[in-house]
């Protein structure tokens, strides 16, 4: 046997990792290499055949890399004669699970390092979750400084009677605990003589042994293929090509493609360069289809029922973000090969690490893992973690500091929005704007409490109602009054302040209303996501007015309570005012009077 098997190491800092590595590595008198290396034995020894497949660098979380993060895996190539291994070895510093989560996400195997004279600490049980949570079903746990406890057999079953109890929770197919000691060599690469009352294997000798393949007759699995670019080389010719994650595709082969639904027959497969009639999982291909059919980068082609459509999904997530996770706000979602804008709508439950139990959650930390329900602005194509780990992950990306914030695996659709379905209406917006004879439009206002917003709101919404506009005006204070009524100042209950009037000012645009909202929408994030929801019909407004000519203003008496600290909370005192970074308008009321201020917004609008 000459498989390959791909594992990841996990361990707290004084664990012995590198230690047991490195005695590994000694003393089979192994070959040590780099990544470069490393990836050109996968893809020789993998399926990929030949050349090296850097798309292996790519997968799953790897994307990371093509937005020029660094991410601290260090993957170390090594062969015996019964096998070759991949290992990727994850630091132990403050980034861990970041990395450790990318490592995961490639590794079939996790070897986890448990400190004998410790036990089972928190750390061990996080790494497990994490691992398990990117997809790893096949665990190792070497039970390190035995020679500590003078080789206890007491020890280490009480360590192993834990083990066994813990992962009996979580979704594992095969556990093997080893006792060992890195320092001393003790059932490294070779059984111990300290303990004779282990009959189990070698660290080494396990993993040459151990099957981690999932025993799938690719033959009978679907086709499936995310589109990662189409080629048109010429007018007569449309190649789209990906790398196969599931299957194998024959010409001939009827296919589907998703989201569109539409049919097609292959009428070409190239592998490699050369036509092919047969192409299998693993491989980057290009297909050429007998018609001409919806297809783009994102989309699926493929057979059977496994990959589904839908805006939306629970999901299980790692949430890896210094700031918190809020519900409702923007991220920027991959799924295989598609990428869009999408929210967590709920948060269902947290995990504790600990005991596994689920806990009720409004957000998550860094670190923390959580079940939740996810929300696309539009159907895309993907399938449950458990049928196709490719096209089951997920990572979301933060869309102002495109850092990747959670990592993920989809569980199934969501209890709500699952049996809805979007109706067509015969009277359109365009109708309804006709018939008012004006374009709809949404003149968002954002700045400081007191900056003038309402005020220059008010005095434009005004001038277009003497010209014979109908419009609305939404302002902060009315609003909170009403509709948002729930709604306070929180972080969160800001950013579901912000969606709804988006939400509201969209219909009513679609109504065919010209629309002016005032509110302080502090984050960018969130007027970004107005934006989205509204289209291209969204004029952002910044009033730059400045804090200390606010404050000086102060007509509702807000800034002095909140300088004596009565209002917990309030923007620009103790709550942050995030600067537009691309506003259609900008202006400061504080020089100007009110008609020049209106004069001045009136004759920028005409100019857009
Ligand atoms: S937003 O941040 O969610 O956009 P919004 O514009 O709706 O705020 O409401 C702001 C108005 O609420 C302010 O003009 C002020 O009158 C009032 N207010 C009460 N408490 C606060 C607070 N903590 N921060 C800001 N505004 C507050």
């Amino acid at each position: 046997m000459n498989s390959l098997l791909k594992f990841i190491t996990c361990g707290s800092v004084d664990d012995g990792k590198s230690t047991l590595i490195g005695h590994m590595l000694y003393d089979a008198k192994l070959i040590f290499a780099d990544q470069e290396r490393a990836l050109e034995l996968d893809s020789r020894v993998g399926s990929a055949g030949g050349d090296i497949d850097y798309s292996l660098l790519l997968d799953g979380l790897m994307a990371e890399r093509e937005q020029g993060i660094t991410i601290d895996v260090a993957y170390r190539y090594f062969t015996t004669e019964k096998r070759s291994f991949i290992v990727a070895d994850t630091p132990g510093h403050e980034e861990y699970t970041r990395n450790m989560a990318v490592g995961a996400s490639f590794a079939d195997l996790a070897v986890i390092l448990v400190d004998a004279s410790q036990g089972v600490l928190v750390q061990t049980k996080r790494h497990s979750r994490i691992c398990s949570l990117m997809g790893i079903r096949d665990f190792v746990i070497a039970v390190n400084k035995m020679d500590l406890t003078d080789y206890s057999e007491d020890v280490f079953a009480s360590i192993k009677g834990e083990l066994e109890k813990f992962f009996g929770e979580i979704d594992c197919r095969s556990l093997q605990v080893i006792p060992v000691s890195a320092t001393k060599g003790d059932n490294i690469t070779e059984g111990s003589t300290n303990m004779d009352w282990y009959e189990g294997p070698s660290l080494l000798a396990y993993l040459e042994d151990v099957d981690v393949s999932r025993d799938l007759d690719e033959e009978k699995q679907p086709f499936i293929l995310p589109v990662q670019r189409v080629s048109r080389p010429d007018r007569t010719y449309r190649g789209f090509q990906g790398q196969i994650e599931s299957g194998v595709l024959h010409t001939g082969d009827e296919v589907t493609a998703l989201p569109s639904g539409q049919k097609a027959c292959v009428e070409g497969i190239i592998s490699a360069g050369k036509h092919t009639d047969e192409a299998v999982k693993g491989e980057p291909v290009s297909v050429l289809l007998d018609r001409e059919i919806d297809i783009s980068r994102g989309n699926v082609i493929c057979s059977g029922q496994m990959v589904r459509t839908g805006n939306g999904f629970t999901a299980d997530i790692l949430w890896m973000d210094e700031q918190r996770l809020i519900p409702g706000r923007n991220y920027i979602l991959k799924v295989g090969t598609s990428q869009i804008t999408a929210a967590v709508v709920k948060i269902r439950h947290r995990v504790d690490i600990n005991s596994g139990e689920h806990v009720d959650a409004e957000t998550l930390s860094k670190n923390e893992i959580g079940s939740c329900e996810i929300s696309c602005t539009d159907r895309i194509p993907y399938t449950v973690f458990r049928d196709n780990r490719a096209m089951g992950s997920l990572i979301l990306i933060d869309v102002v500091s495109h850092m990747t914030s959670a990592c993920g695996v989809i569980r199934g659709v969501p209890s709500e929005g699952e049996n809805l379905t979007w109706h067509n209406m015969d009277v359109t917006r365009r109708t309804r704007a006709m018939s008012l004879g004006q374009m709809p439009k949404t003149i968002w206002f954002t700045g400081l409490s007191g900056s003038g917003k309402s005020t220059l709101a008010n005095e434009i919404e005004k001038r277009m109602a003497a010209a014979g506009k109908h419009t609305m005006l939404l302002d902060g204070d009315n609003v909170r009054m009403g509709l948002n009524r729930n709604l306070g100042f929180s972080e969160e209950d800001r950013v579901e302040n912000i969606r709804r009037i988006a939400e509201v000012s969209r219909l009513m645009n679609d109504a065919g209303l010209i629309v002016l909202t005032s509110f302080i929408s502090p984050f960018e994030a969130d007027r970004q996501r107005a934006r989205e929801i509204i289209g291209s019909d969204f004029i952002e407004i910044y009033v730059s007015t400045p804090l200390e000519e606010c404050e000086k203003r102060d007509v509702k008496g807000l800034y002095k309570k909140a300088r004596a600290g009565e209002i917990p909370q309030f923007t620009g005192i103790s709550s942050p005012y995030e600067i537009p970074s691309s506003p259609e308008i900008t202006v400061d009321t504080s020089g100007m009077t009110l008609k020049e201020a209106a004069d001045y917004v009136i004759s920028m609008l005409e100019k857009l």
